[in-house]
């Protein structure tokens, strides 16, 4: 038995597929290529929903559906989030998650869209001392994301912030989709399935790795020597974080497809700077992986590049995984409605290998 699940078939899915040895993600259909940096996220979001909601709308309409969400989420829960105990800023965003509806409608997956994009930069600003900006329903999801953050953004980094969401909207039966899943087929609602996911996610395994990619990167410049910095974190048992992953054996096509949009933000500023530096901390790190773990294949994975384009979007390093929720929450959804269709509660066995008790009569 794998203590990981290895190989196991858990569910059957349309609506995404990713390729270990040929390093390629489809999703419904679509390459990755196809959809990272020509189709919108709202695009992607109704790709993810067709045929699990009856009522959805074309793209236009969904998308102003998901800026009056937006809206709604400020308002329904902005004046609770100060009232918040000070907590960091992935429990803020699940917190405010927990008080909405667990219910199954089109309306509850739109709000549970809206929630990390409104909650993100409002408790960001919050923890600033800066007071929340009122979400512009008519704006696109990514560039409102940063206009809230920030102030508006460059189009530019507004377009990288959307193909950012768009390349992590859903990746087959990953640790938080399976929980989603799971929830799910207890017949709870889509929040439910959602705090599920979001608490799968937050681990450094998974969706917490780009945090992490960030201090290593100023580790490994501060010590000046990338390869020893590295073979020194093998030695003492730690991962390097943003390489590996269980499914693929060759790079993850979706740290191609960011590094290319952290290229195209400009070669010659901070963000230019900061790229030339970790390539050659990625070349370092897959020369010493190679090296440290001969019989085990670890490339580059997503979450590497995801640490530059967020930092050079404006977010700090603790809110990395809030952005990944923005964006996996569309998959967590067409996977928990898939699930439900499914009818059947999810309940696999263990095999009791504990004491027996004496059968004294
Ligand atoms: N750094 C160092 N060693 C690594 C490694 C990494 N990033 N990823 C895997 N390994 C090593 C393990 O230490 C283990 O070595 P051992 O056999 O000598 O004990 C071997 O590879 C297999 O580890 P296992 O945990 O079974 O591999 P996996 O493929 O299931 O792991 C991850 C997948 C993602 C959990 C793993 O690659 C990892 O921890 N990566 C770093 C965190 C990260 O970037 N997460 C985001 C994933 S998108």
């Amino acid at each position: 038995m794998a203590n990981g699940l290895d190989d196991v078939v858990a569910a059957e899915t349309v609506l995404s597929d990713v390729d270990g040895a040929g390093g390629h993600l489809t999703i419904r259909g679509h390459s990755l290529t196809e959809l990272a940096g020509h189709w919108r996220y709202g695009q992607v979001v109704r790709l993810l929903f067709d045929g699990f909601f009856d009522e959805l709308p074309g793209d236009d309409e969904l998308e102003k559906a998901i800026g009056n969400a937006r809206v709604e989420i400020f308002e329904r829960l902005q004046p609770m989030l100060a009232e918040l105990p000070a907590l960091d800023v992935y429990s803020g965003m699940r917190a405010g998650i927990a008080l909405l509806p667990d219910g199954e409608s089109l309306a509850d997956a739109l709000r549970l869209i809206a929630a990390p994009a409104v909650l993100t930069p409002a408790l960001l600003r919050l923890g600033r001392g800066e007071k929340p900006l009122t979400p512009d329903a008519r704006a696109d999801h990514a560039n409102d994301m940063l206009r809230m953050l920030s102030g508006t953004p460059s189009p530019a980094l507004a377009k990288a912030l959307d193909t950012y969401l768009v390349t992590v909207c859903d990746h087959g039966l990953n640790a938080s989709t399976f929980a989603t899943r799971v929830v799910t087929s207890t017949q709870a609602g889509l929040t439910s399935a959602i705090l599920a996911g979001l608490g799968a996610l937050k681990g450094p395994l998974h969706g917490g790795a780009p945090g992490p990619v960030i201090e290593m990167l100023d580790a490994i410049e501060a010590s000046g020597d990338a390869a020893a910095w590295l073979r020194n974190e093998i030695a003492r048992g730690e991962r390097i974080m943003g390489f590996g992953h269980r499914i693929y054996r060759v790079r993850d096509p979706r740290a191609d497809v960011l590094k290319a949009v952290v290229r195209r933000l400009g070669t010659r500023n901070e963000s230019g700077r900061r790229l030339a530096f970790a390539e050659t901390v990625e070349q370092a790190a897959l020369d010493v992986l190679k090296v440290a773990k001969p019989q085990r294949s670890i490339q580059t994975n997503v979450e590497f590049y995801t640490a530059l384009l967020l930092e050079a979007a404006g977010f700090p390093k603790e809110a990395f995984s809030n952005v990944f929720a923005a964006g996996r929450v569309a998959g967590w959804i067409a996977h928990a409605r898939e699930q439900q269709a499914t009818g059947r509660l999810i309940r696999p066995q263990s095999r009791y290998v504990g004491p027996v008790p004496d059968l004294v009569a």
